[in-house]
């Protein structure tokens, strides 16, 4: 089920000790402008691992490079286990995540997902 995009920007409270939402021109849509974890504005779409300038570890731009792109559904099972994830969508059972938080409540996790794909073009 799509979640509730506006129950998201609370959840997304928890994101954004690491994540902004910036856009092009750099105004900050959500967040503190926190750089740890990579820019997630238009995140729904956007092939794995690939804001530019971010240093992700290997396993998430290998699974870029495969031709993955983000959905709503994969960004729940990704912030469920983000290790889990890549391990199963690469096939690389050594695959590691530099996200180490989870989120675990499925219903958040749709909802910070229905966020977020709002910063995407439809
Ligand atoms: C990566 C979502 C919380 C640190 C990502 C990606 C998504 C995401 C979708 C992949 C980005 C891409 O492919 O460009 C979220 C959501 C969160 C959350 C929805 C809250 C529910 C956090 C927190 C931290 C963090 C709290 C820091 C403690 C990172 C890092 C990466 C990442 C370092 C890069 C992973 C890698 O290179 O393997 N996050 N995140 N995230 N996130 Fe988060």
């Amino acid at each position: 089920a799509a979640g509730d995009a506006e129950a998201g920007a609370k959840v997304f409270n928890k994101c954004q000790t690491c994540h902004v939402v910036a856009n092009e021109a750099g105004e900050v849509l959500a967040g503190k402008n926190a750089k740890t974890g990579p820019n997630l504005y238009g995140i729904v779409g956007r092939a794995a691992g690939t804001y530019p300038e971010f240093k992700y570890g290997e396993s998430i731009v290998a699974l870029g490079a495969s031709g993955f792109a983000w959905t709503e559904e994969d960004i729940v099972a990704y912030v469920a286990d983000p290790a889990k994830f890549l391990k199963e969508k690469t096939g690389d059972s050594k695959a590691k995540s530099k996200m180490s938080f989870k989120l675990t409540n499925a219903t958040e996790a749709a909802n910070v997902a229905a966020f977020l794909a709002s910063f995407s073009a439809a």
